[in-house]
């Protein structure tokens, strides 16, 4: 627990000279830290034991996806003190700030509209002044006309993807996700990583006659991007033997200049704006794969089931609020009871790049320990997340979330329905992820320590009856929503990643040093560490 010893590692530490953290100093979050207390002995399998209830009033419904947090360490006093530590925290105030189109992205003085972009026409959109509503849709028209006539024309047969993070992570995850409504003719892929193992196997297959390639980047100068760019053209050039190969490309970009200038015809080139963050364009022209995969009308539909989550968001209740109520047992976990992990499974092998996606969009908007005045938290904030769709994991690394010394809070996510024939399978994968919930919770006594099972280990499940374009709009957006809104608690800004930088500009000093023609041992002890150097020797001029 945070504030019962658990404040183990030095970086979460308050310095002794920090100014007084605004944040502890609400009467809700101190009553938090007293109710943390008090729960140090409670059972969640007693509490359902002593209230039939206990389902009915900790679950809420919405957009097709029912959440169940009845199995995490909350009464209904705890839920009460977290909805007051939200409306404390002026998650009203922030909420409305963002679906205004306020620069609420302050250290890039940035609005935050990825909500926009899917709203339906005739529906005004003001950031600085101006209203973007018709690019948005002048831009989901070219998408429109742009897949229909590519799907109609059967020229491309096959589609390569380049993009890494944001401009890779939202698609891909969609498209594996909504496979059973995809084209099966167009053969898509995505192709994000700087090892050439990434874009050499997806070209194995690919006929360049017919391979269209998409250059999605918000900069459009991202190393990983740009290079695997380059030696698609180069691949196209050497195999279709002429210089010119722009009809093979697009680009979706903020950087048209960047655009142009590799070679991308100026109506073959989509915008990206600068209110909306990488980790956040799926809904934008980064969608663009998908709707050449899926078609229009579904793309739309996945736009107008995030529209509807962002409707219940912005209006429901808080105590009915999905994505309030699931980031609150968030915060709880994470800040209260000091859990720094979170698990997020999928049963669901269609969904098996959602954790991926969110792992994303959580740790790159909330893995931060500055607040938005830049003054250090005295709180932990992002949960380390990962996961993998069930039942796989369950044969790798539920051991630990069972048995192991870190407990581990999980977030389930059922399936309903399949959309494969095969007999039996749904019921068997549907009877694990409820069984898994049930022996987290309840455990098992046994007189032999290494066959017994603590359990009272929290976790929430979203169930949801089918898994269509609609409902996964609504699923992401729930997930974005809940980040959201521990930013707000948390009180950062959770649409900047400077943390990114440092990383790749040393790696852009450490490249002079393993080019071919490099100068060995340029980089001198003066200069760097002996591990860097080290390894730079050892790695340099691989045979
Ligand atoms: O390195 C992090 C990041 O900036 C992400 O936030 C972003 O989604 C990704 O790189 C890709 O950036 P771009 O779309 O500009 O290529």
């Amino acid at each position: 627990m945070w504030n019962n010893g658990a404040m183990k590692n030095h970086s979460e530490r308050p310095t002794t000279d920090s100014p007084p953290c605004p944040r502890r100093s609400l009467d809700s979050w101190d009553v938090l830290e007293a109710l943390a207390r008090e729960v140090q002995d409670f059972s969640i399998k007693d509490a359902f034991a002593g209230d039939s209830r206990r389902f009915k009033k900790f679950h809420a419904e919405a957009c097709g996806i029912l959440l169940d947090f009845s199995k995490q360490t909350v009464t209904p006093d705890i839920v009460t003190q977290l909805i007051r530590l939200a409306q404390d925290c002026d998650l009203a105030g922030w909420r409305a700030r963002m679906f205004g189109g306020d620069a609420i992205n302050e250290s890039e003085e940035r609005a935050v509209l990825h909500t926009a972009l899917r709203a339906p026409e005739g529906v005004p959109v003001m950031t600085g002044g101006r209203d973007v509503a018709a690019q948005i849709h002048e831009t989901l028209g070219r998408m429109k006309a742009f897949s229909r006539t590519i799907r109609a024309e059967g020229r491309f047969r096959h589609i390569v993807n380049i993009g890494i993070g944001g401009s890779d992570l939202g698609p891909h995850m969609a498209n594996e996700a909504l496979k059973p409504f995809t084209a099966r003719e167009i053969d898509i892929h995505y192709v994000s990583n700087v090892d050439a193992a990434h874009l050499g196997e997806a070209l194995r297959v690919c006929d360049p006659q017919a391979t269209l390639f998409i250059v999605t980047s918000k900069t459009f100068t991202t190393q990983e991007t740009m290079t695997n760019a380059q030696s698609a053209k180069a691949w196209l050039q050497d195999n279709l033997k002429r210089e010119d190969v722009r009809e093979h490309f697009v680009a979706v970009t903020q950087n048209i200049a960047k655009a142009e200038a590799f070679g991308v015809s100026g109506g073959r080139i989509f915008p990206m704006w600068d209110w909306v963050g990488g980790r956040y364009s799926l809904w934008s022209a980064v969608g663009l794969p998908l709707c050449l995969s899926l078609g229009f009308a579904h793309f739309r539909a996945m736009l107008d089931g995030a529209h509807a989550m962002d409707r219940h968001f912005a209006e429901a209740p808080l105590e009915e609020n999905l994505p309030v109520l699931l980031a609150l047992t968030g915060v709880w976990n994470r800040t209260f009871l000091g859990h720094s992990v979170l698990a997020l499974l999928p049963y669901s092998q269609l969904l098996h790049k959602f954790p991926a996606f969110v792992q994303q969009l959580d740790m790159e908007s909330n893995g931060k320990s500055v607040d938005r005045e830049g003054r250090r938290v005295s709180y932990p904030t992002g949960p380390i997340v990962f996961g993998e769709p069930g039942t796989n994991g369950q044969h790798a690394f539920y051991q630990l979330l069972h048995q192991g010394t870190t407990i581990v809070p999980c977030e389930f996510i059922a399936v309903g329905q399949s959309e494969y024939d095969f007999e039996g399978h749904q019921s068997k994968l549907l009877s694990n992820v409820i069984g898994q919930s049930k022996a987290l919770m309840d455990g098992q006594a046994d007189s032999d320590p290494q066959k017994r099972f603590e359990g009272n280990r929290p976790s929430t499940t979203l169930a949801i009856k089918r898994l269509d374009p609609f409902t996964l709009g609504a699923l992401i957006a729930l997930y974005e929503h809940k980040i959201f809104t521990q930013g707000v608690i948390w009180n950062l800004n959770s649409f900047d990643q400077w943390g990114v930088e440092l990383g790749k500009a040393i790696a852009g000093q450490v490249l002079k040093h393993l080019e071919p023609g490099g100068a060995p041992g340029r980089l001198s002890s003066d200069e760097s560490d002996s591990s860097t150097l080290g390894l730079i020797e050892a790695l340099r001029d691989a045979p």
